[in-house]
């Protein structure tokens, strides 16, 4: 088998035939794979009924997996799957789709927010890789959008490009559960989600092209008055997740969708919670704290 690559929006997202993410992959395969992520930022791969340990093993070809804490308020004993795998699914541990009031599906909600995962890390991630084991379609909801970092930051003009090149965020879950009202946090949950900074645009270390780096996380801007960063930070996501930039991935049951966090923002759409929507997320660390780097 071969690998090939069909693009599927005029600016970014892959659909991939010819690969068995149940088996070893060889290295001409991965650096396939890895080509099509530098291009077009976000990968679907249909057909795939993988197990978590096969999802570990192919996602460990691009990486070190983030373990699955400091990212959601799970307390010890009630996680469903192993610290590789972030439990992106409406389910308990004992399998039974989360109450209404569950304050895990009210953190969870989040994911509605446009987002870069794990953003709130000092490292924050590079792909993630979501695996639909038990999906939701059509009438009842639960697309997973995508919008194109590059092509945003591309369409903006002159000033404020000059304006932003320099800036530095602070992201916190905090920030981003805190703006839909969730809360209070426990003493440990404030240490563990204390603010980190990021840079507000980054440059691709192949291919070059800068992309601004956005998120529900982000609660303000280093030097400014939080209203005012907020204001402005809201403006830059409005620009930035306008339709000509989104492409609406419809799941079916056993596709891996794979993305770059660093040139992509987010979001899954609402869905009807009666039905079970089993969703499994490896993530890869990135290299760095992005503060440091230059934007050029
Ligand atoms: C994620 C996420 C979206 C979804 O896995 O990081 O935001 O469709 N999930 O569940
Ligand atoms: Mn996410």
């Amino acid at each position: 088998m071969t690998i090939a690559i069909r693009q599927l929006h005029p600016l970014f997202f892959g659909e991939v035939s010819g690969v068995d993410l149940r088996r070893p992959l060889s290295p001409a395969e991965v650096a396939a794979i890895e080509a099509g992520m530098d291009k077009y930022a976000v990968l679907v791969f249909h057909g795939q009924d993988i197990t978590d340990e096969q999802q570990v093993a192919f996602s460990r070809n691009f990486g070190r997996i983030e373990q699955a804490v400091g990212s959601n308020v799970l307390k010890p004993g009630e996680r469903r799957l192993s610290l590789d795998i972030a439990d992106v699914s409406n389910l308990d541990k004992d399998h039974k789709v989360l109450a209404r009031n569950d304050r895990t599906r009210m953190f969870n909600l989040g994911n509605r927010l446009w987002h870069s995962d794990s953003s709130f890390r000092a490292v924050p991630a590079k792909y993630s890789l979501l695996s639909g084991r038990v999906v939701t379609s059509g009438d009842d909801g639960g697309n997973t959008e995508f919008a194109d970092m590059r092509a945003a930051y591309d369409a903006l003009d002159q000033a404020t490009k000059d304006r932003i090149g320099d800036l530095v965020c602070e992201h916190s879950l905090m920030y981003s559960r805190g703006s839909m009202g969730f809360g209070p946090f426990t003493e440990e949950e404030m240490k563990t989600f204390r603010p980190v900074r990021q840079r507000l645009v980054r440059t691709h270390p192949v291919s070059g092209r800068k992309s601004l780096y956005l998120s529900a996380h982000i609660g303000t801007i280093v030097g400014w008055e939080m209203p005012e960063a907020r204001d402005f930070i809201r403006e830059l996501t409005e620009h930035a997740t306008q339709r000509q930039f989104v492409h609406a991935h419809a799941w079916a049951q056993y596709d891996l969708v794979m993305w770059d966090n660093r040139q992509l923002m987010h979001r899954v759409r609402p869905f009807d919670e009666t039905k079970v929507r089993d969703m499994r997320r490896t993530t890869i660390q990135g290299d760095a704290p992005t503060a440091e780097q230059q934007a050029a």
